[in-house]
């Protein structure tokens, strides 16, 4: 498919400069809680011993680390290298051996279908365009097993006054990382691909996904737990 969207450029925030990934931890300290993120998925996707799991754009990897402690194996996928090479780094000092992390993407990576217990997907789905993201969930649908659950959490806009919304939630950013945070922010919805809550709901439900559960904070922050049924 020679029209095939090039997943590999960096839309936005460039996660492939070094500066970033070194100062994407301690600046996502300022607006998120990690920990209690990794709590909610673990508590929909619970990990078991023999369990796969794909973190898809997995960043600084601090997810596909909770979880490799748990489970079998855990596929870290991203577009950037700098960032699978930290997030390899980090997992050395756990000693975990059992994480395979691959430069790839949501349209490219090669997985069997109904091979996977659960999907990780945090911060990340909004690279892609719209069309793009609805490919993307139909992939990760295809590699879970039935029942296998997908935690989907990302910056979505929602249906009603989307534009106060965003401006408070730029407000909000700045004032707790400052410049740096307000700057992250700004170009989040400037360049990157965030779309409507009512977009992201539909999508899911084409792709064939049930939502069991759909969580807000800061009126954009997102959290959709999605199961694939256990009869096609
Ligand atoms: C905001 S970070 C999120 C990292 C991590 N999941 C988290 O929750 O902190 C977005 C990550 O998605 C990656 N990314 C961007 N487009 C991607 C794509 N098409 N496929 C996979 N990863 C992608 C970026 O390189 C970056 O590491």
């Amino acid at each position: 498919m020679d029209w095939l969207y090039n997943e590999f450029k960096q839309t936005g925030k460039d996660y492939a400069s070094q500066e970033e990934v070194e100062i994407y931890d301690p600046s996502h300290d300022d607006f998120r809680n990690i920990q209690q993120e990794i709590a909610h998925a673990e508590s929909w996707i619970i990990p078991v011993p023999n369990a796969s799991i794909l973190d898809i754009g997995c960043g600084t990897g601090s997810f596909s680390i909770h979880f490799a402690k748990n489970c079998r194996k855990v596929y870290a996928i991203d577009i950037s290298s700098p960032m699978l090479s930290f997030a390899r780094a980090k997992s050395v000092l756990e000693n975990l051996d059992n994480i395979d992390f691959i430069h790839g993407g949501y349209l490219n990576y090669e997985l069997p279908d109904n091979s996977i217990h659960g999907v990780i997907s945090s911060l990340s789905l909004h690279h892609l365009p719209d069309f793009w993201k609805e490919k993307a969930l139909e992939r990760i649908f295809s590699v879970l097993k039935p029942a296998g659950k997908l935690y989907l959490h990302d910056v979505v806009i929602p249906n009603e006054f989307p534009e106060k919304a965003i401006q408070e939630f730029i407000d909000l950013q700045g004032k707790r990382g400052g410049n740096f945070l307000r700057e992250d922010t700004l170009i989040h919805f400037k360049e990157e691909f965030s779309t409507f809550d009512w977009i992201v709901q539909t999508m899911l439900k084409n792709v064939g996904f049930q939502v069991r559960e759909i969580t807000t904070r800061d009126r954009v922050l997102r959290t959709y737990l999605c199961e694939k049924p256990l009869e096609p």
